[in-house]
């Protein structure tokens, strides 16, 4: 599969209007260890960032707190100014150090984080900014509020969220129109279906954090490495295969800091898998994740 390409995942548009592969690539893992400072191969991280629009991939996924602020730096000096990329960010967790993430919700400081991504990216208006986490501190109106208020003033086009629940959801959208959601999810980390149900109900984007993730599925032997072999590929693409054929609002981004396993990643895009192979997938994804619970 040498020509594997990010659209061949299909497509979904985020609020309405702005069309994206569905495959896209996380931005986390070109920073150092705990996500903190510079990766140890800079020049490969690079390299990483500038393969992506080559494959195909036109939506990338990173967070003011990745570095901080090196990823977000790292695009803006390989990618700018974006032809058909869309980048999307995140702000609202602080770092203390390796591994080590605080939410900060106050309105202040989430506009903060706004005008400094808009700074460090380059650009005149974020094209998705999604709120990092929810900060139990804060009341959740006065950060919906001021995201609502970043809306209206032309800061950000689209908004979405993170880690959150359907309530969180259905709140939010008492005051903007929530074009993403952002939880944990893959085959084996099954505890937002209810959020994914709920997105693809209202057509809002739901964007897997960690699709790559099989747990035991990816032992030698098991039914995903079984799959895997027969189709010609690794247990990851088939992860990943199994996440984008879940739901059409899906858009997983897988995260690397090396070329070689960006190129592997986009091949899940071109990936048939079976209606029989997904729901025995399924099944086991299901099993493995309730036991986790
Ligand atoms: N909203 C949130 O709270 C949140 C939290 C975490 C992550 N995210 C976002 O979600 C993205 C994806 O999550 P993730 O990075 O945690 O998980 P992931 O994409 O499922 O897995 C990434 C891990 O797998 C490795 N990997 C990737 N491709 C590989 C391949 N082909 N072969 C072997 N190893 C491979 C990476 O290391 P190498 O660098 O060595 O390839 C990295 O350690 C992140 O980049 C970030 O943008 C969001």
């Amino acid at each position: 599969m040498a020509s594997a390409n990010a659209r061949d995942a299909g497509q979904f548009t985020i609020g309405g209007d702005l069309v994206v592969n569905r495959l896209g690539f996380g931005a986390m893992r070109i920073t150092g260890r705990g996500i903190w400072g510079e990766p140890p191969d800079v020049a490969e991280a690079k390299r990483t960032l500038a393969l992506v629009p080559e494959l195909g991939i036109d939506l990338i996924d990173t967070a003011d707190s990745y570095g901080p602020f090196v990823s977000e730096d790292f695009i803006a000096e390989v990618l700018a100014p974006y032809k058909g990329l869309t980048i999307a960010t995140k702000g609202g967790l602080t770092r203390h150090g390796p591994d080590i993430w605080m939410p900060v919700g106050r309105p202040e400081y989430l506009r903060q984080c706004v005008l400094m991504s808009l700074r460090r990216l380059g650009v005149e208006r974020i094209d998705l900014w999604q709120l990092h986490r929810v900060d139990p501190k804060v009341p959740a109106e006065d950060q919906f509020g001021e995201i609502a208020a970043m809306q209206k003033e032309g800061l950000i086009r689209h908004a979405g969220l993170s880690e959150v629940s359907v309530s969180d959801i259905t709140m939010a959208e008492g005051y903007f129109p929530v074009a993403t959601v952002q939880n944990r999810y893959n085959l084996v980390d099954r505890k937002s279906e209810d959020v994914l149900d709920y997105c693809e109900k209202h057509r809002i984007g739901f964007i897997p954090w960690a699709p790559l993730a099989a747990g035991s599925l990816a032992k030698p032997g098991s039914a995903l490495s079984t799959i895997a072999e027969r189709l010609g590929t690794g247990p990851g693409q088939v992860a990943l295969a199994w996440v984008l054929k879940r739901s059409p609002v899906m858009l997983p981004i897988p995260g690397t800091g090396h070329s070689a396993h960006l190129r592997e990643n986009v091949e899940a895009a071109g990936l048939a898998l079976s209606d029989e192979d997904f729901r025995a997938l399924d099944a086991q994804g299901r099993a493995e994740s309730q036991r986790a619970t």
